[in-house]
């Protein structure tokens, strides 16, 4: 018995001594500070996990701004000076961008490679989707959001002057629903089958999307989705509602979608439907959150209040749109909405204040990285990722980095404000939650335009307060770091009734 447990022993030391020499990497000559981890193939991943900020900030403090961690089997070099980010992106022809972000699409979303080099796709997919989201095409994407905010707020019948009641709801599970419902009719249309049978429909599409969202965080880590009953479930409930044959009974589907169908030629009509899944996850998930955060960050603050309503009521009045139950929706055009800085700075900051995401490309060969005064060797498939949530809140950029200020991105004449300095010089890249360069997000200017939609809606439409009288911000759910806006970890309750118009 004594000589079996000594073997096993014996065989357990070998491996890891074997596991010392060679599965860890050794730091080489002009490559930067190196953390292995102490957890063979994870590395650091579980520290990294439960708290990226404060994990980066401590090596930061250790090793300066550049430095190299294992996480997850992978080598990942930060870079955390944000006076040095525009450096970094000059690499660009090292880079290979699109290896890690669609071999993270397959796994979330179970559809085929979709990278064009890979001989799945004829045509770039990447163009197709800028091409659909921006220019001439953002004016119908944006016109059909606001029909639609207001097709999903406005009562169905005009209410009665003298019987105006508030209704109360978690401000996120309001937010997810009307953000939900009309983004979802936007990309894809709605259905012709009637007005009920369309609400169940939205309704049971949001339940899935709620479902299968909340494991989303694990696909990416690399989780297989068959651990998750539900949620997997739910995602092939979301692609079956995405399949040709559905998209077909409906009507005023966006360019994007219409499009995207045309490029994607070569793929079958399941593998189509869980690539339009992506697109729709692409469009909500980090929206509804911000969406979320700006109303919320708007209702608590009395001056941003303030401020936002009388932009709003000067704008319209300019646009010579008249608020009122019985009339038109309300339509301002993209120039209009464009040239609102009090609501872009309401947006921004909040933010500013509740993004996380990881911006990461894949070194193509070995390569040197030069930054300002010094340089770094690269090896091939390793990693180069930028945390903008750590420039975000340094005090230094933006002093009280915690604090909510609404005319933050504004300068002394109300115009956006657009200089920023980090060790008195001025900033590049100061302002980051869409990512950057070849991967910045293609939505953006959508993901603005509908959010400022929804405020100019809400504020006009409805009287707003919270349940409480002293309401606390709630944290951010670090579970989702990484991937985009944080959505709160607690709900907050809040009453609307519809104006005297
Ligand atoms: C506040 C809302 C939004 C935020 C914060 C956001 C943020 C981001 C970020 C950080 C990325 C990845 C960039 C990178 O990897 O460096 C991304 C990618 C993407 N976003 Fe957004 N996004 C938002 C809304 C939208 C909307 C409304 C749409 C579409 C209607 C959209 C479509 C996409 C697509 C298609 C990609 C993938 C691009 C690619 O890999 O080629 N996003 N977004």
């Amino acid at each position: 018995m004594m000589s079996v447990s000594l073997i096993w022993g014996v065989v357990i030391a070998v491996c890891c001594c074997w596991w010392l020499l060679l599965g860890t990497r050794r730091r080489q000559m002009g490559e930067p500070p190196l953390e292995n981890g102490l957890i063979p193939y994870l590395g650091c991943a579980l520290q990294f996990g439960a708290n990226p900020l404060e994990f980066l900030r401590a090596n930061q403090r250790k090793h300066g701004h550049v430095f190299t961690c294992k996480l997850m089997g992978n080598y990942v070099h930060f870079i955390t000076n944000p006076l040095l980010y525009h450096k970094v992106l000059y690499h660009g022809k090292y880079f290979d961008w699109k290896k890690f972000h669609f071999t993270a699409s397959a796994k979330a979303f179970g559809h085929r490679r979709i990278d064009p080099s890979d001989g799945n796709t004829t045509d770039n997919i990447s163009k197709t989707i800028i091409k659909t989201l921006q220019g001439d095409a953002l004016n119908s994407l944006s016109e059909a959001m606001m029909e639609n905010l207001q097709l999903v707020l406005r009562p169905q019948v005009v209410p009665k002057p003298k019987t105006p009641t508030w209704m109360s709801e978690g401000m996120y599970a309001f937010c997810y629903r009307v953000m939900f419902e009309a983004g979802y009719f936007t990309l894809f249309g709605k259905d012709l089958s009637g007005q009920d049978a369309q609400k169940a429909l939205i309704l049971n599409h949001l339940d899935h999307f709620k479902q299968f969202d909340k494991i989303f965080p694990a696909l990416v880590a690399g989780f297989p989705i068959h651990v998750f009953k539900t949620g997997h479930y739910a995602r092939e409930k979301l692609a079956e509602g995405l399949r040709l044959q559905k998209l077909r009974k409906r009507d005023h589907i966006s360019e994007l979608v219409r499009f995207l169908n045309d490029t994607l030629s070569t793929l079958d009509d399941t593998e189509k439907a869980k690539s339009f899944l992506a697109v729709l996850w692409a469009s909500q998930a980090n929206t509804i959150p911000a969406t979320f955060w700006s109303l919320f960050q708007m209702i608590r603050n009395p001056e941003a209040m303030k401020a936002a309503t009388e932009e709003v009521n000067k704008m319209l009045e300019n646009a010579g749109q008249k608020i009122s139950f019985e009339d038109n929706p309300i339509y301002l055009n993209r120039i209009q909405l464009d040239d609102m800085p009090v609501l872009d700075s309401i947006i921004k900051e909040s933010l500013r204040l509740s993004s996380a995401s990881l911006n990461i490309r894949t070194a193509k060969e070995d390569f040197t990285l030069h930054l300002q005064d010094s340089s770094y060797n690269i090896r091939k498939d390793d990693i180069i990722a930028l945390y903008p949530q750590l420039m975000h809140l340094d005090p230094e950029i933006y002093p009280d980095p915690l604090t909510f200020k609404y005319d933050r991105y504004l300068d002394e004449n109300g115009k956006t404000r657009s200089t920023f300095y980090s060790n008195g010089l001025k900033l590049k890249y100061y302002y980051m939650p869409f990512g950057s360069g070849a991967t910045i997000c293609p939505g953006r200017l959508f993901a603005v335009q509908e959010i400022k939609q929804f405020l100019i809606l809400m504020l006009s439409y409805f009287e707003l307060e919270f349940v409480e009288s002293c309401v606390q911000c709630p944290p951010l759910d670090q579970s989702r770091a990484g991937l985009g806006v944080l959505p709160p970890l607690n709900d907050i309750e809040f009453r609307y009734k519809f104006k005297h118009l």
